[in-house]
């Protein structure tokens, strides 16, 4: 199969595309890219050059997409702008891409006759206080982001049901793993307890997310491109539950640092305070999570201790100047 995937110089999707090329050793794979701050070429450092391209366009630009299309198989789509903290400080550019950018994309692909794996998020369903999502609960996005998301998702079904599109959903949970960019709160944690800077934990730490390996979403991913029906969603929701707070504190000591690090800082407006999924449909397709946070973790903040090369010049970039308007101080 000849792949192309929308967003693959990002954090999952470059976690996909080396899983693509290694599972799949007949596969070939186009990615489109804009290149944002967040997809960067070393995420694909290392990929054998004749199986891979990179294409740098925006998902939004209507030609472009229909010629990168245009000799594929089906399309998986993770790109998008992905930050909750952006798209409260700027939400412009989270609608052209997440919702107009999702919109160009699908329409090449139902022109081209082929899948459109749809890459969203649990955040779409909003924050509950108790149970799980299904994939039948209402929408109630509550960020720009997660409206952004939602609008994308809107597209998807309604082009599976008005024009039999070969569209489909996932809905993953929070993930965490290698290559993932430190503005997020795993990766940001891993490198100020490394660096010896403060970790700020927003409010009163205590909200829940749902963990979620990026290796067990990408392997989700393969099962729903595969086996998934059109026009249908499918929660991949991770193996545990965690307050913030406690996550902070695992890669605390796992960085052998102490407590004194925490920083309780200003809570994010309108922020979820916890989401849940049921998986229950995507595990009828046989997908089951097969990493648990203890050992996930684990793996994370060992591999961001290896890989200075890839964090050091994030770290020394314009990075710097989003950190202190984010949290009003420098890093070390
Ligand atoms: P990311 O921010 O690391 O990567 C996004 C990628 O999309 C980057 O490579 C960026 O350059 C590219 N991109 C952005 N705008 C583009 C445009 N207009 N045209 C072409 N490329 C563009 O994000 P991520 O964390 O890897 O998330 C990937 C997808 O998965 C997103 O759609 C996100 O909403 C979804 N998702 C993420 C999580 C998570 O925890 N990270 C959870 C559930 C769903
Ligand atoms: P984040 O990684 O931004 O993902 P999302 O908002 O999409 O769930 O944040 C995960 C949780 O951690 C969320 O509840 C916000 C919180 N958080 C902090 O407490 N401190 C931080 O510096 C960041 C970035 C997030």
């Amino acid at each position: 199969m000849r792949l192309l995937v929308a967003g693959g110089a990002g954090f999952i999707g470059s976690n996909y595309v080396r899983r693509r090329l290694a599972e799949h050793p007949g596969d070939a794979v186009v990615v489109l890219d804009k290149l944002t701050y967040a997809g960067r070429r070393e995420n694909l450092a290392g990929l054998d050059e004749l199986r891979w391209e990179l294409i740098e366009a925006d998902i939004a630009d209507r030609e472009a997409a229909r010629a990168v299309v245009e000799g594929c198989d089906a399309v998986v789509n993770f790109a998008a702008e992905s930050h909750v903290d952006r798209s409260i400080e700027e939400p412009g550019e989270f609608i052209t891409t997440d919702v107009y950018g999702t919109y160009v994309l699908l329409e090449a692909a139902r022109d081209a006759g082929i899948r459109h794996l749809q890459v969203s998020t649990d955040e779409v369903y909003g924050d509950l206080e108790l149970g799980s999502a299904t994939e039948e609960s209402p929408l109630n996005p509550s960020s720009p982001y997660s409206a952004s998301k939602a609008g994308g998702d809107l597209l998807v079904s309604a082009f599976a049901r008005t024009y039999s599109a070969e569209a489909l959903i996932i809905r993953a949970s929070n993930n965490y793993g290698p290559r993932q960019y430190p503005e997020k709160l795993i990766p940001l944690c891993i490198l100020n307890a490394l660096a010896g800077d403060p970790l700020p934990v927003y409010g009163d730490g205590m909200q829940v997310r749902n963990w979620l390996y990026v290796e067990d979403c990408c392997a989700a991913i393969d099962t729903v491109l595969e086996r998934g029906e059109p026009g249908q969603a499918y929660n991949v929701g991770g193996p545990d539950e965690l307050p913030n707070i406690e996550v902070v504190r695992r890669i605390l000591a796992l960085s052998d640092r102490d407590e004194s690090l925490i920083e309780y800082v200003t809570d994010r407006p309108g922020h979820d305070r916890r989401y849940s999924l049921s998986a229950a449909r995507l595990e009828a397709l046989g997908w089951r999570a097969a990493v648990h946070f203890d050992e996930g973790i684990e793996r994370t903040v060992a591999w961001y201790r290896d890989n200075e090369w890839w964090w050091e010049p994030i770290r020394s970039g314009e990075y710097r100047e989003y950190y202190e308007r984010q949290y009003g101080k420098a890093l070390k």
